[in-house]
């Protein structure tokens, strides 16, 4: 190269192009050994999934799920989870439907679910035996259930963050069929204390909500018109959404119908708003956790009856900082397929972004109509 008159040009650009073609082989490398290592589903071990994987499911097969809060763990509790496939996670395709712009979903027990919200499990969380020592968290999706969660399980856990184990194996998700699915049995086998993850409106409640269970419920909310614009980018060309491809405008009718995945907003969070003065449910806004998060998390210590040391504060508030979820292998779930961008802004008023004025307006009036009386209210900014 170096005879050639013109080579002070073109060496730049051929060791260009050598390192472009090195990284694009490593891309397609990292994205093979992603695949191969995605974790079978619990009823279908093998379906769609890797053989070779049988033995890491977590939480799945005939073996018990992993032990809450047990030291240790190994590489399998980091595989990587499939992404959703009917004949692999829905478990019977009865009830399966399929609405505008391929919207997918499955009608159990009259409400609007994602397939993989089988009435098999459902029947199975609603009659869950639980502890007073457990916690159930609960939440319209997209409220910032798995910032909580982050925070349950290092309330419990003094703060630490486990080594090797995702957030996802110390949860248990009865009435899903993928990601972490339990059966009664598994959770049967855990010790004390365990976390229980529920998107149900109360009349359908884990283990028949707060009233029927003696288990520590917890609810959180946040302001529907954030929830309506982050729900728009996650089910977006999502495999559970049947690749769901409406305009955010036909996205917002259908929110605001009732008509997308756990049902209507309004009546999910106000049906566990009126439950509120039971003991054994507390119920959070994401808004106050995002303006006064020590404060809150007192409140949730001081609920859950966990004596919170200075130091397990410190560590709880640097661990659960939005920056640090996102970047952190722990809760940022970012081994489950399709869940790349599971945290992806996480402030208030994104909903800026989305909605014209026109939308804003309309909306707003809904939520007058909606939570007239009720004596709930959200910051939106
Ligand atoms: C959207 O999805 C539907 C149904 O899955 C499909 O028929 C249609 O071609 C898609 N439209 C666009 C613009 O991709
Ligand atoms: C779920 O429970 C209901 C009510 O007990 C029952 O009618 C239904 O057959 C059950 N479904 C499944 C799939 O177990």
């Amino acid at each position: 190269m170096g005879h050639m008159p013109q080579g002070g040009m073109r060496r730049p650009t051929a060791a260009a192009a050598v390192l472009l073609l090195l990284l694009l082989l490593l891309c397609i490398g990292a994205h093979a050994v992603e695949q191969d290592a995605c974790l079978p589903s619990e009823a279908h071990p093998s379906a769609g999934c890797a053989a070779a994987n049988l033995a890491a499911s977590v939480g799945g097969g005939s073996r018990a799920a992993p032990q809450a809060g047990a030291a240790g763990g190994s590489s399998q509790q980091t595989g990587r989870i499939c992404e959703y496939q009917d004949e692999v996670h829905a478990e019977g395709m009865e009830g399966i439907e399929i609405g505008e712009h391929g919207y997918k979903y499955r009608i159990v027990d009259g409400l609007m679910v994602p397939p993989y919200v089988t009435p098999t499990r459902y029947n199975a969380s609603r009659t869950v035996v639980t502890r007073p020592t457990d916690v159930c968290y609960c939440s319209f999706p997209k409220s910032g259930s798995t910032w909580l969660a982050t925070v349950l399980y290092l309330l419990l856990n003094d703060g630490v963050e486990p080594e090797g184990r995702p957030l996802r194996s110390n949860l248990h998700w009865m009435e899903s069929s993928w990601t972490y699915p339990r059966t009664q049995a598994e959770v049967d086998a855990l010790p004390s204390p365990r976390i229980f993850k529920s998107h149900m409106p109360h009349r359908m409640a884990l283990a028949g909500g707060p009233r029927n269970s003696p288990c520590k419920h917890i609810y959180i909310a946040r302001n529907p018109k954030d929830v309506a614009v982050s729900y728009y980018h996650f089910e977006s060309g999502k495999a559970w959404s049947g690749r769901y491809n409406g305009t955010w405008e036909h996205w917002l009718r259908i929110f605001t119908e009732g008509r997308v995945q756990r049902g209507d907003w309004f009546e999910h969070v106000l049906s566990w708003w009126e439950q509120r003065d039971a003991p054994n449910l507390l119920f959070l806004k994401y808004e106050d956790l995002k303006s006064d998060f020590r404060g809150q998390l007192r409140r949730i210590a001081a609920y859950l009856q966990v004596q919170l040391s200075a130091e397990a504060e410190e560590r709880i508030v640097s661990a659960t900082t939005f920056a640090h979820m996102r970047a952190a292998g722990f809760s940022n779930h970012k081994h489950i397929a399709d869940f790349e961008g599971f945290f992806r802004k996480g402030e208030i008023g994104s909903w800026k972004d989305r909605f014209t004025m026109a939308q804003s307006e309309a909306f707003d009036k809904l939520c007058r109509q909606r939570m007239a009386g009720s004596g709930l209210e959200f910051d939106f900014e």
